[in-house]
């Protein structure tokens, strides 16, 4: 297995399956009392691509995230970011190193502006109250600017999170990930509830974001999404890992379409 320690090494050219590896989990299990929400997971997340997480309500989906960002302790197992053990970190430390996320209920700074919550999501040296200068205060303007542009949200810039429309807080989720200079994005269900423009918009900023070297993990429940935006799919089902492949090889298996939509074979 190659793991990789320096994103300047990627290859473009490489299918998705010869890709480094940019974050493993590996036999990783987590229970909850009687239940077994995760069960001996291991996967791999490779450099530069779309890998999608799909499986039935309940799958252990959004808990494995929970356990790679820090959010949650497993019960056996380990995760590896950079080919390193991140076991035992607090999600802040996961966060600073380059694994970031948003949540199904996006947790932003309701109070506060569209830009104040970029600026607060943007690295320790770029923080709103920090000195540097003017050079280091127009550099942080430039930056929110072509983050707002790249998000559609320029028009919103002094808005109240709490007063936008839910597709421009998802936005706003997404540009506080890209403030961060996250290497690896963990979205959990960012196309769910979006209209048809916002989601054009929403596959082409991925689009161009893992161009431009961005790691993605995706939760998504739609399978048109599904097979419109991944490179790799992984399928959970009651905490257990039941495939990993091409979105082909796993959306056609009829056995994994049967547990899906919960019918019997
Ligand atoms: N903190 C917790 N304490 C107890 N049980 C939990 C906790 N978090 C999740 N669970 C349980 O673990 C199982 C997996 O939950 P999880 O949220 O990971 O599923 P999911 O695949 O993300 O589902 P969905 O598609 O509905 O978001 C569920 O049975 C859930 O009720
Ligand atoms: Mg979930």
């Amino acid at each position: 297995m190659s793991t990789l320690s320096n994103p300047a090494t990627l290859d473009p050219a490489a299918t998705p399956d010869a890709r480094p590896v940019l974050l493993a989990v590996r036999n990783l299990g987590k229970r909850f009392g009687g239940l077994q929400a995760v069960s001996d997971v291991s996967l791999e997340l490779r450099a530069g691509i779309v890998t999608t997480l799909i499986g039935p309500n309940g799958a252990g989906k959004t808990t494995l995230f929970n356990l790679i960002t820090g959010h949650l302790t497993p019960t056996s197992g380990d995760v590896l970011y950079q080919g390193r053990s991140i076991l035992g970190r607090q999600p802040w430390q996961i966060a600073r190193e380059g694994v970031g996320r948003t949540f199904q209920d996006l947790r932003l700074f309701s109070r506060m502006t569209v830009e104040e919550n970029i600026l607060t999501a943007m690295e320790h040296s770029a923080w709103l109250w920090q000195p540097g200068g003017r050079a280091a205060a127009r550099e942080r303007a430039d930056k929110v600017a072509r983050i707002l542009d790249a998000t559609h949200l320029a028009p919103l810039a002094q808005s109240r999170a709490i007063d936008l429309a839910y597709a421009e807080r998802k936005f706003l989720s997404v540009a506080r990930l890209i403030a961060s200079h996250a290497k690896i994005w963990l979205l959990d269900e960012p196309a769910s509830g979006l209209d048809p423009r916002s989601y054009d918009r929403f596959v082409a900023l991925l689009r161009a974001q893992v161009a431009g070297g961005v790691t993605v993990c995706i939760i998504e429940h739609n399978l048109d999404v599904v097979s419109n935006v991944s490179d790799r799919v992984a399928f959970l089902d009651q905490g257990r890992l039941l495939a990993e492949g091409t979105p082909r090889d796993v959306l056609d298996d009829p056995r994994l379409a049967s547990i899906y939509f919960g019918e019997t074979a």
